[in-house]
Order: structure tokens, then C-alpha cells, then sequence
């Protein structure tokens, strides 16, 4: 069903808007999720006009459609308004056009903004949209917000108390996009509508669970951004703690936003909270520097543009989280993440007991692996028997395992996390227990890497990461699982 609503983007001018948003929206047009009743005012500093700034937009989707007058159709729905986010004065000109433009478009007070800026400037935004009644309490009024949500607890705090003087948390939705990718939300499918799996889900069958986040793009023009920020930050405290929650929590009573929520915000509470010694035991850091990989030559991470030049910012991240419940005692969680590494791969290994056997020899451990990107799918490695005479055991791989393409519909993850906000679906983001606890687990490993000064592990470029990583799990007598 068409959907009411007056959207208006802070950052309309960025990168983000540009690259996620706009197409997002325009997707939803095309499925008719968005049809007459909807604006979209888009704000920032620059004093573009609304003509403009719909070149911007139809440029955004250029290459989503090759039907013009639908692009345009879609594009007039856009309007710009020039907006210094501090200024009192400016927030009463939105406050006119947004009432304008709800009358004109039926939006029957619905509103959606989106928040495609810096975090520090979250605060003052909501106040201003209470303070100069922007906010009108009409229709639903929902914001959506982008990471990173502080850079520590406490600023992390500060921010979200400053959101709740002005919206509750129902209306909050702070997107992490790797909850809108279609594979992640297969975790649960797998996890709870396989008998299989659900029967072997706990210290009982499985040894470990690795996760790897690996990329093989460098920094590219994010070296400001970056710097102040760290793999730990920007990946691990985020994406790779989801993922963790939605592996281990328990099964909830109903597959809605706010039982899951509850089982994921009890499995973050039992994961361990080191001190300052086990965290340098258990989390290890590394950073890029200059090598040829695969015929070209990649510059270091100091070399990078806006990157200081004696940084000691990580670019990847090895960790091993613990769980202190009945279902994961003894299971590691080994996570890993960074930049500018052999291959782009989002992937989960479910790694299973292998006990003695008294039959054969050779015997491997079953493996359930988790595709998410590139390709999705599953794999198991199962043990079968070699062909031929004599009785050798095989590995083998059933494998299901496809490009993002051929899923077909397999929606962006913006595009499936702006529907869930318009239809106020919270399940796909982060919630502020959540974070909090995520910010407790990391700001320990954050304080004892500052308080070390040794040298920082390097690692080429275009490699798996530093040395470190392999014996973080070598000591615990098992290795990373990744097969091409
Ligand atoms: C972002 C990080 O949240 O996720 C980036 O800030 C990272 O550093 C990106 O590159 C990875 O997302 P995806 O969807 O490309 O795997």
C-alpha cells in the first residue's frame, strides 16, 4: 500500500544521500511503496535550488531506469532548502515548507527524517525540531539515524540522552546496514526453521564461531573520518556484535522486533567483559602497510590521503569474544575485520565438534558457513567416502552459494530499512541497549590498545592481516576456516 509520508534528509548534498538514499527511495517508487502522497525535503548548507538538486537526484538513479518521464515523476517530488543546522530561524522555514508540502501531497503529518551527517550535530538537530515545533504530533514522526552512535559509552550516552529530550525510543531508528542485507536476516531462518541446526546449536556440538568481515578497499576518501576511528570502532562495535547477538541469542517467543530484541540484548549481557589484561590476551590489532598484491601496487595506510602520517590507528581487528551462559560456555566467538585484505567476504563459520572416532581416520569438521557478500548462500562440509576401492575418508561441500544477482529481488539493504522504518518495523535496527552494551565490551579493548605503546603489527596489503591474527587462534589450537 502507498505510504503517507514527508520525508526530509539532513546532508542532502552528501555522499550518502547520493549513493544509498535517493536510489533507495526510488526503489520503493518503483515497487509503489512511494507513489503521489509523498515529499522529500532535502537540507544542507549549500543554497542549491530545488531544480537542481533533482538533477542531483536523477543522476542518483541514472542507472536504475532507462523510463525518463518515471524518473521525473519521481524527482518532482523533491525540494531543497538551504539550512544551518544551528540556526533557530532556518528550522521555522522547514517548519513552513514541510506544512506546505504535507497539504499538497496528502502526507497526512507523517514524517521521516533522516539523519545523513555528522553525529555531533544530532543533538542540536533534535532539539530545534522540538524547540521551533517542527514537530507536530499529527502523524507518526520517526527518525532515522546513521552510525557511528558515539565514539565511546559516554559519548554514546550523551547522544542518546539528548535524542530522548526529544523522541522516545520507539521513534528512533538507528540504522546499521548490515542488518538490512539479506543474509544476515537469513541467520535466523537457518538458526530456527532448520531442526538440524536448532537441535546442535550450543556448546554440546558446536567448537567455535568465526566471523569475518574482510574488504579488500583501502580507506578510499573516508581517511578523516577513519583515523579518529579504527576498525574496532567502525566495524567490530557495530556490524560484527549484530551479527554475534543474532548467532547467540536464544530463540525468542515470537518472531517480532521486540522479543528479538530481548534475546539479543541478553546474549550481548552474557558476553564477557574483559579487564584491560585479558582484552590484550584476547583482541589484536594491525595495520596496513605498502606491498604489490595481485600485479598492482598499494600504498600503506600512513600514505593515504588525510590519514597522519605516525598514525597508530588499526585497520584490522582479530578478537575472541566469550560467552558466560549455559548454551555457550567454552565456545569462542572469533571475530576478524579489515581493510585492504585479499578479498572482499562477509562470512560466518559455524565449526563443529569433532570428538575421537573410532571407525575412521582422517575425519574433518563439519562446517556450516554463512555467505553474506559478495555471494550469498550456504555451505556444509560434510565427510563422506572417497571414491574407488579401499575406504579413505573425503571432505565434500554441499554448496548453495550465488551471486547477489541471482536471488534477483534480493533487496538493497537501505532500500529494505527505510520500508521497515515507514512502516515503523524496529526489528532490522540497533536499539540503544544494545549499543550501550556494545560500547561496555568495546571501550575495554579500546583503553588497553591506548595504554600500550608498543610497536603496532603491520600487514601488507592484500594480505589476510597480521601474523597476530593466525595466533590469536593457534594458541587455542585451531585456525581461521576460509576456503575460496
Ligand atoms: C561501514 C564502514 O559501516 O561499512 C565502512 O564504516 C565499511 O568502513 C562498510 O567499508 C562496509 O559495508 P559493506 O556493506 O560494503 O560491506
Amino acid at each position: 500500500m502507498e505510504k503517507q509520508v514527508l520525508f526530509t534528509i539532513f546532508g542532502a548534498t552528501g555522499d550518502l544521500a547520493s549513493r544509498k538514499l535517493y536510489p533507495s527511495l526510488f526503489r520503493l517508487f518503483k515497487r509503489g511503496e512511494l507513489a503521489e502522497n509523498f515529499a522529500v525535503i532535502g537540507t544542507a548548507r549549500r543554497p542549491w535550488t530545488d531544480d537542481y538538486y533533482r538533477e542531483i537526484v536523477l543522476a542518483s538513479i541514472s542507472s536504475l531506469s532507462n523510463d525518463k518521464r518515471q524518473a521525473e515523476l519521481f524527482t518532482n517530488h523533491f525540494y531543497y532548502q538551504s539550512h544551518d543546522v544551528s540556526d533557530s530561524g532556518h528550522y521555522a522555514t522547514l517548519k513552513v515548507l514541510g506544512e506546505k508540502l504535507a497539504s499538497q501531497y496528502q502526507t497526512r503529518g507523517n514524517q521521516i527524517f533522516f539523519l545523513a551527517m555528522a553525529p555531533r550535530f544530532f543533538g542540536n538537530i533534535a532539539q530545534h525540531l522540538k524547540s521551533e515545533k517542527v514537530l507536530t504530533g499529527k502523524g507518526f514522526e520517526r527518525i532515522v539515524i546513521e552510525k557511528p552512535f558515539g565514539e565511546s559509552l559516554s559519548t554514546a550516552t550523551e547522544l542518546n540522552d539528548s535524542l530522548r529530550q526529544v523522541f522516545d525510543e520507539s521513534q528512533i531508528f538507528r540504522i546499521d546496514h548490515y542488518l538490512g542485507k539479506e543474509m544476515i536476516q537469513s541467520v535466523s531462518a537457518v538458526r530456527f526453521a532448520n531442526p538440524i541446526f536448532e537441535a546442535l546449536w550450543s556448546n554440546q556440538y558446536i567448537d567455535n564461531i568465526q566471523i569475518t568481515f574482510a574488504e579488500a578497499i583501502g580507506v578510499e576518501d573516508r581517511g578523516g573520518y577513519y583515523d579518529g576511528s579504527g576498525a574496532l570502532k567502525d566495524m567490530i562495535q557495530n556490524h560484527v556484535l549484530q551479527v554475534l547477538s543474532l548467532l547467540a541469542m536464544e530463540k525468542p517467543v515470537k518472531f517480532d522486533g521486540d522479543s528479538i530484541l530481548a534475546e539479543k540484548v541478553k546474549a550481548l549481557q552474557a558476553i564477557r567483559k574483559y579487564s584491560h589484561e585479558e582484552a590484550k590476551e584476547s583482541f589484536i590489532r594491525g595495520q596496513y602497510v605498502s606491498a604489490k598484491f595481485d600485479g598492482q601496487d598499494f600504498i600503506g595506510y600512513r600514505s593515504e590521503p588525510k590519514v597522519a602520517e605516525d598514525s597508530r590507528t588499526e585497520t584490522f581487528v582479530a578478537g575472541k569474544f566469550l560467552i558466560d551462559n549455559e548454551r555457550w560456555a567454552g565456545v569462542p566467538f572469533y571475530v576478524r575485520s579489515g581493510k585492504r585484505l585479499t578479498e572482499k567476504g562477509t562470512r560466518i563459520n559455524v565449526v563443529f565438534k569433532n570428538e575421537s572416532n573410532p571407525l575412521f581416520e582422517n575425519v574433518q569438521q563439519n562446517v556450516l558457513t554463512i555467505y553474506i557478500q559478495p555471494t550469498e548462500g550456504f555451505s556444509l562440509t560434510v565427510n563422506g567416502k572417497q571414491a574407488g576401492s579401499g575406504f579413505e575418508i573425503d571432505p565434500l561441500r554441499l554448496a548453495f552459494r550465488h551471486d547477489a544477482e541471482y536471488f534477483g529481488n534480493s533487496p538493497e539493504a537501505y532500500e529494505t530499512l527505510f520500508l521497515d522504518a515507514l512502516n515503523g518495523n524496529s526489528m532490522n535496527f540497533s536499539h540503544w541497549e544494545e549499543a550501550k552494551r556494545a560500547w561496555e565490551l568495546i571501550d575495554v579493548v579500546r583503553e588497553a590498545w591506548d595504554s600500550d605503546s608498543s610497536e603496532l603489527p603491520e600487514y601488507p596489503a592484500g594480505s589476510m592481516g597480521p601474523i597476530a591474527s593466525f595466533k590469536l587462534l593457534e594458541k587455542d589450537g585451531r585456525s581461521w576456516n576460509w576456503k575460496p
